[in-house]
């Protein structure tokens, strides 16, 4: 298995997100956005209890993983998140990103997915503490610090969550730790630019990626410009 390590920590990558795509042509689309320079490819799991949406499971993973070699970031906004995580390794997830709030012991989630052989991803929704992950960080790697509430795409960036990814990031350089921040929600042009100052690495975009007006290079390219900040 690849490691998430050989994707770069040290500048901006970017994640489109399969949700939005046109599901009619999914191939095709994964193709264009390859072709366009995306790092590596987001995949929302919804299972209409953690989140009020249902999106795609490990059958749909593993008919697309063929026909791409971008890495497979699958971001787990399921309940019981372990019970699944399996099928989703085995139909060709790179790294298992779960929902702290789903997990009464996410020391024990975070091990037993290590097992997987997978890369460990921990998220954490806009209303929830930023201490609620540190403890972890030494431990995973990768944090997804949640800019929109879980569910849907297109929704608006909501800037107050910055401050988290500040911490995160201190954290970071403090303990000399290696991990990626990812940000996910409402990221295009305009937004990528303050994600990036508050030191988020990866940048999910679904929406700005997927339905850019002047197509995918261009978004793509415009948001691998944003520099990151001073406390990287
Ligand atoms: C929301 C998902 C996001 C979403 C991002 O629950 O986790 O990945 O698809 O979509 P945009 O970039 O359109 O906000
Ligand atoms: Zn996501």
């Amino acid at each position: 298995m690849r490691s998430i390590f050989d994707i770069p920590q040290d500048k901006i990558t970017v994640a489109p997100s399969l949700l939005a795509a046109d599901f009619g042509k999914l191939n095709e689309e994964i193709a264009r956005i390859e072709n366009a320079g995306a790092d590596l490819l987001h995949l929302d799991i919804m299972d209409g209890h953690f989140v009020p949406n249902i999106t795609m499971g490990p059958m749909l993973v593993k008919s697309i993983r063929p026909h791409t070699k971008l890495f497979f970031d699958a971001h787990l906004m399921i309940e019981e998140p372990l019970r699944y995580a399996g099928e989703f390794v085995k139909a060709g997830a790179e790294l298992i990103t779960f929902h702290i709030e789903t997990e009464k012991d996410p020391a024990y989630t975070i091990a037993e997915l290590r097992k997987l052989g997978c890369a460990v991803g921990v998220s954490i929704k806009p209303k929830t503490p930023v201490e609620t992950v540190l403890p972890y960080l030494d431990s995973i790697d990768l944090v997804l610090v949640m800019s929109v509430e879980p569910g849907f795409g297109g929704q608006s960036f909501m800037p107050e969550v910055l401050d988290k990814c500040r911490i995160i990031r201190r954290e970071i350089n403090q303990k000399k730790l290696k991990l990626h921040i990812e940000i996910d929600g409402g990221i295009d042009e305009h937004t990528v630019h303050a994600a990036a100052e508050a030191g988020a690495n990866m940048m999910v975009a679904g929406t700005a990626v997927f339905r850019h007006k002047e197509g995918a290079e261009t978004a793509i390219q415009r948001l691998h410009a944003a520099r990151p900040g001073e406390i990287f």
